[in-house]
């Protein structure tokens, strides 16, 4: 792996040949600290409105969503996924409501307007559009809070078993709106993972409306030590390619690691009918309307 990180935003013309070789790429400053505490604070505010009798557990590991329902549902809402950790034997929460949290998703980029600002825009659409993508679309958001000392794991994975298109065409876009370190739970990749490692699952909608996961590949996952951590600072992007193993550990630290990611696809590629996210709002960076309903 030669040099990382970028330096420049979407005309860097090393983006696109150190995505394909890498399999990701870091660009470093490329949010302002200032937004980054106005979406947190908005994050905050969404908590606050969130009635927890409505919630779901979300559980960041193969085969153990619960509450499928709230789960399919979310694509085209703000909804709330608490860590895992949160509750003790009886179901009662831990820890303050805010500090509970373990995501807020699927749709930030459409039904809320500082978060659809934020996702929007030109810059956006060209860095899609540098990795290949000739119709880019966004298809989903996730706030990730990764809160102290219960923050959960998210084992290996590659994001292309969620959201699977024909030819492979996801693109992971993954802010750090603050400080990500190996102490607090940050981003661990396999470099170049995404031309060594198949497609290992797909996450899939069976006929009787089941989610199943359908298993490609039996063959482990690479070495851990083969992973490289991502320390990356506040305002940094992260490119990830749908095929990228990628993970992150437990923060078991004081401080949190809060995440905004978007998952863009190519319009031009298939989108199968069995992937979970059929509701969702896709809407092109372009766009500064809220989309309609699909
Ligand atoms: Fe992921």
């Amino acid at each position: 792996m030669a040099e990382q990180p970028l330096g420049a935003k979407c005309m860097d013309k090393n983006l696109r040949e150190i995505f394909e070789r890498d399999g990701f790429a870091v660009i470093p400053n490329f949010t302002a600290p200032k937004k980054c505490d106005e979406l947190k604070q908005r994050a905050n505010e969404l908590i606050a409105e969130f009635d927890p009798a409505k919630f779901s557990v979300f559980l960041a590991h193969e085969g153990s969503v619960n509450d499928e329902t709230y789960f399919l549902e979310s694509s085209d809402k703000i909804s709330f996924f608490f860590e895992e950790d949160a509750f003790n034997t009886k179901g009662e929460l831990l820890h303050p409501l805010e500090l509970s949290i373990n995501k807020i998703g699927h749709a930030l980029h459409a039904r809320d307007d500082l978060f659809r600002s934020f996702s929007t825009g030109p810059d956006l659409d060209c860095i899609s559009q540098t990795l290949g993508a000739v119709d880019p679309l966004i298809l989903q958001s996730m706030y990730i809070f990764k809160q102290p000392r219960i923050g959960g794991e998210v084992t290996w994975h590659q994001d292309s078993t969620y959201l699977y298109t024909d030819p492979p065409s996801v693109i992971g876009f993954w802010w750090a709106l603050e400080d990500a370190t190996k102490t607090n739970g940050c981003l661990w990749v396999l470099p170049g993972g995404h031309k060594t490692v198949p497609l290992k699952s797909r996450f899939v909608r069976k006929p009787n409306g089941v989610m199943k996961y359908e298993v490609w590949d039996r063959s482990p996952w690479p070495e851990a030590s083969q992973f490289q951590p991502l320390e990356v600072s506040k305002g940094t992007l992260v490119l990830l390619h749908g095929l990228l193993p990628h993970g992150s550990q437990p923060n078991r630290s004081d401080r949190s690691r809060h995440a905004y990611s978007l998952h863009a696809i190519d319009g031009k590629a298939d989108y199968p009918a069995e992937n979970w996210l059929q509701r969702g709002l896709k809407q092109p960076f372009r766009s500064k309307n809220s989309p309609e309903d699909g």
